[in-house]
């Protein structure tokens, strides 16, 4: 048995960050499943020409409904804008993010502050919007998409990482509070994918630092994340070897790991201003 609900002229999978990388895959997945996908994000001439991909490859009938989710107004009228396409949310996927690298004291605070925004209090209140009508009607599903990041800290990504293990945990609760009402929820954390993340948010040293084994496309990310929904998997870390790179991390004192890891990402690429060190 699926948790995922069956497709239904009268519902939809509402994806947000669907306008690239693992947002677009995750509505490329659905659809070619056969499910109808309302796909959220800022850049309208992308959301469309997806939306169009869609129609074509599969047939399948997808709404572009722009919207900058940092903007709680344009936020606060999405579930009327859904509604008004006389369409219910079955699956929420909550996929838009930005990230930062660096140390925190030289990050814009500003920036810092819109990842917050973004990954936590965005993902609430759309989970607020439509989670309790799933719970209602019984069925539903939701996927947070958060990061093997939000697993451990790491130095460099403290406001993203945070606000991945505040999606985790968020994820994992709401996981536990819904499964008695037919609704699954599933925090997918991917470790490096291929997409234009590294483009809009500045050169990372992860893209140096992590081997190619560790690496994912979007397509695998996506095939895997709407499998473990379908199975309500609590929390779902796509790749093996990543995996197997966190079993090993949690072996470790948490000094020592991220010392590691500082290590590891500072020897790859960031040199601080002050040319001090991570350690
Ligand atoms: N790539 C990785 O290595 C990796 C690893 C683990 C987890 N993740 C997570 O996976 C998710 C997708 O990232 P990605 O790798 O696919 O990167 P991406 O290609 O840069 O996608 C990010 C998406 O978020 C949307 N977005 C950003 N700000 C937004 C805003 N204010 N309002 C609405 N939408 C907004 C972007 O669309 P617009 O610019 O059009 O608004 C875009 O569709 C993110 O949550 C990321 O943290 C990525």
């Amino acid at each position: 048995m699926s948790w995922l609900p069956s497709p239904s002229p009268e519902a939809t999978c509402l994806v947000t960050g669907a306008s690239s990388g693992i947002g677009a895959a995750i509505t490329r997945e659905l659809a070619g499943r056969g499910y109808g996908v309302t796909v959220v994000a800022r850049r309208e001439e992308q959301l469309r020409a997806l939306a169009a991909e869609c129609g074509r490859e599969y047939g399948m009938r997808v709404e572009a409904l722009p919207c900058d989710l940092l903007n709680p107004e344009q936020r606060a009228e999405l579930p009327g804008r859904v509604e008004s396409l006389g369409l219910r949310v079955d699956v929420l996927v909550s996929c838009a993010g930005i990230g930062t690298y660096g140390r925190f004291v030289e990050l814009a605070a500003a920036r810092e502050l819109e990842q917050v925004r973004l990954m936590c209090e965005a993902a609430v209140d759309l989970c607020g919007a439509f989670a309790p009508a799933m719970a209602a009607r019984r069925a539903g599903a939701i996927m947070l998409v958060a990061s093997g990041i939000g697993l451990q800290p790491v130095p460099g990504y403290a406001t993203y990482g945070a606000s991945k293990a505040f999606e985790i945990a968020f994820g994992e609760a709401l996981q536990a509070e819904l499964r008695g009402a037919g609704v699954a929820v599933t925090v997918l954390c991917p470790g490096p994918v291929d997409t234009e993340f590294f483009a809009a948010n500045g050169p990372q040293p992860v893209q140096r630092a992590a081997p190619r084994p560790l690496w994912q496309d979007p397509e695998q990310v996506a095939k895997a994340g709407v499998d473990g929904l379908g199975r309500n998997r609590r929390v779902l870390v796509p790749s093996r070897t990543f995996r197997a790179l966190l079993a090993v991390g949690r072996l470790l004192p948490r000094r020592l790991l991220l010392l590691a890891i500082g290590r590891v990402l500072d020897g790859s690429s960031l040199t601080s201003t002050a040319g001090s060190t991570w350690s």
